[in-house]
């Protein structure tokens, strides 16, 4: 989704700006804009589509700036073009405005900014700002105040960033349920929506709350609320580095997560595990888990993926601690006044931590009195922070637009609190050492699973020209079933529908002819002799079928056109194992369509908006 990046110092702003666009490019965006000061004027250079472009433009300009600000937009009110594009300016263009979010009441502020004279030029609610604030600036008073008075008439979310010709020693941010963060460097400071873009200059940051503003000089910085009050902030070191969020050596980011899910499984596990005891060690919980454990009712809330990882852990915690569990999406939990006690313990997945629904739903949670346990990958995340609770992924930085290292991270995290409730209430220590147990095998198994990458490129061949795609599976892998067509839609546009496999008589099977690839997820659980049924019932309509099976099912092959074989866990652990081949699957099919795999079309990585 949109991204911002600022720069005030004494380097030359724009190569600064470029790169941090660039960091931001995996959020997903359809144009991009940056506005600079410089030899007393300022200036502003946009276009439809991709941050190069832009470069392109720049560098035929040698342009030396101290004070700039730059940003990629997620079109939502407006086509993606180049004059919808921010930085916004006012009219006399001294005054540029960039912003993520939404301003709800923008058509009630521009019919009043009309009757002052105002024409608008761009389709978007974020044209608004710049004009408000420059209303108040002819009424004489000051960037800072006006920026203040105009955010007070503001109704929706916002993280931006303003910069003014006629004070030029200064860019003013704000936040309002859109993230936003303030990088420290030496005679230098930064603005930004997200650490990667400022993380090649800084790790110092200050991380913005909902309702505060920050001054920010190129020596030092002022944070305050919108009423004016001055807070003292602290500044965070950021561990993550550089390398981290690089493609290393990978065509696509996409791939290089998938291949490292050895590690980041392991990582999300890390000094978690404690066999003697047969159960989980979870710090972040620490003054919660006897309210987790006789928590009346669980409810998980999330959005995408992280909704799928919801719905394994539905599986999992009703199967071992017995205590009833929902699955909500958050958009929906949100809006429909949801009943909610005290005795509730609602679970709120998010890789970013910044997605819309997902933290006004913990909002609603917490307004309600509910324990609300944040479950997240992004370290200092708005989910992170004002969860009252919480456990990190560790998954490490996320940056190809499918999430994939993410889930099966979510999906560990997830067995783990599993883990430790049932071994509070009333699983032996047996049974909790063996779940532990299968758990540090997961790592290797995952490993044996990626060497199948080119057996799985080679039957993407086969299906890349394939319009639809049916995914099923039963029981845990159900959840994947999801998860694997909603990999293949997001990247390669083929539509893709995943059903529990018994629905498939209610319904879907009209759909299946020799045109109609089916994947069949079916390794040798409880289920397998039923999902087996379903496959002959696919097989007698001519359907073809790809089986994600067990590695020692031989019987599986007289029924599909392709088995992919993987090795075998305990069923609660089963689906961190299945969606890999899923997962590289939808990849390679993307890919040999010719298709942009780490930015798909019309999609964000971290949706800030609702
Ligand atoms: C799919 C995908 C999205 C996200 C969803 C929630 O590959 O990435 O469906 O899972 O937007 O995002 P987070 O987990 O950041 O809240």
């Amino acid at each position: 989704m949109c991204g911002i990046v600022g720069y005030i110092g004494n380097k030359n702003c724009i190569p600064i700006l470029i790169n941090g666009l660039k960091r931001l490019e995996y959020r997903g965006y359809d144009s991009a804009g940056i506005a600079y000061l410089a030899d007393g004027s300022s200036f502003v250079i946009k276009n439809k589509g991709k941050v190069s472009l832009l470069e392109e433009k720049l560098s035929h300009l040698n342009i030396n700036s101290n004070l700039g600000i730059g940003h990629t937009r997620w079109a939502t009110h407006g086509i993606p073009n180049e004059i919808n594009a921010h930085p916004h300016f006012n009219e006399d263009k001294t005054l540029y405005v960039i912003h993520n979010g939404i301003i709800e009441n923008y058509q009630t502020i521009r019919a009043s900014l009309r009757k002052l004279g105002y024409n608008f030029i761009t389709e978007t609610d974020s044209e608004t700002i710049p004009y408000l604030i420059d209303s108040f600036l002819k009424k004489g008073f000051p960037l800072c105040k006006s920026v203040q008075l105009a955010l007070n008439e503001i109704e929706g979310t916002y993280g931006l960033a303003v910069i003014y010709l006629n004070e030029p020693d200064k860019i003013i941010a704000a936040r309002k349920g859109s993230p936003l963060i303030l990088g420290i460097g030496e005679n230098e400071n930064f603005v930004a929506s997200d650490v990667s873009a400022i993380l090649a200059h800084t790790k110092q940051v200050v991380y913005l709350e909902d309702g505060e503003m920050a001054v920010v000089y190129k020596d030092h910085f002022v944070v305050k609320t919108i009423e004016d009050v001055e807070i003292k902030k602290e500044i965070t070191e950021i561990t993550m580095s550089l390398e981290e969020i690089d493609k290393g050596g990978y065509p696509h980011f996409m791939l290089k997560e998938i291949m490292e899910q050895p590690d980041s499984v392991q990582n999300s596990m890390r000094g978690r595990l404690i066999y003697e005891e047969g159960t989980a060690k979870l710090g972040g919980l620490e003054g919660y888990i006897d309210r987790i454990v006789n928590s009346k009712r669980i409810i998980i809330s999330a959005c995408g993926t992280s909704w799928h990882a919801g719905l394994v852990g539905e599986y999992m915690l009703e199967q071992f601690t017995r205590i009833p569990t929902e699955v909500e999406y958050a958009s929906e939990f949100r809006y429909r006044n949801p009943i909610i006690s005290k005795d509730d313990t609602i679970i709120f997945i998010s890789q970013s931590g910044e997605t819309a629904d997902t933290l006004a739903a913990m909002r609603e949670a917490k307004r309600k009195g509910a324990l609300a346990l944040g479950i997240c990958n992004v370290v200092g995340s708005s989910i992170a922070r004002e969860s009252m609770t919480g456990i990190y992924t560790h998954a490490g930085p996320e940056i190809g637009v499918a999430s994939t290292k993410a889930f099966s991270s979510q999906l560990i995290v997830l067995a783990l609190i599993t883990l430790l409730i049932a071994r509070k209430k009333d699983m032996s220590l047996v049974d909790g050492q063996g779940i532990v147990e299968e758990m540090t095998k997961l790592p290797d198994k995952i490993r044996q699973i990626l060497k199948l990458n080119s057996e799985i490129e080679a039957i993407a061949e086969k299906f890349k020209s394939a319009t639809n795609f049916l995914y099923l599976g039963r029981g845990y892998n159900f959840p994947v079933a999801l998860e694997g067509a909603l990999k293949l839609k997001e990247i390669s546009y083929i539509h893709a529908e995943g059903y529990p496999a018994a629905e498939m008589k209610h319904g879907p099977i009209a759909l299946i002819d020799d045109n109609m690839p089916t994947v069949f997820i079916a390794p040798k659980d409880s289920t397998y002799d039923k999902i087996i049924s379903n496959i002959e019932e696919t097989k007698a309509r001519k359907g073809v079928i790809i089986g994600i099976a067990s590695e020692n099912d031989d019987n599986i092959d007289r029924l599909v056109d392709y088995s992919i074989k993987i090795p075998d866990t305990i069923r609660m652990l089963m689906p961190i194992l299945t969606v890999i081949p899923l997962q590289l699957l939808a990849y390679h099919i993307a890919v040999k369509k010719g298709l942009n795999v780490d930015q798909p079309r019309n999609l964000a990585k971290s949706v800030t908006v609702e």
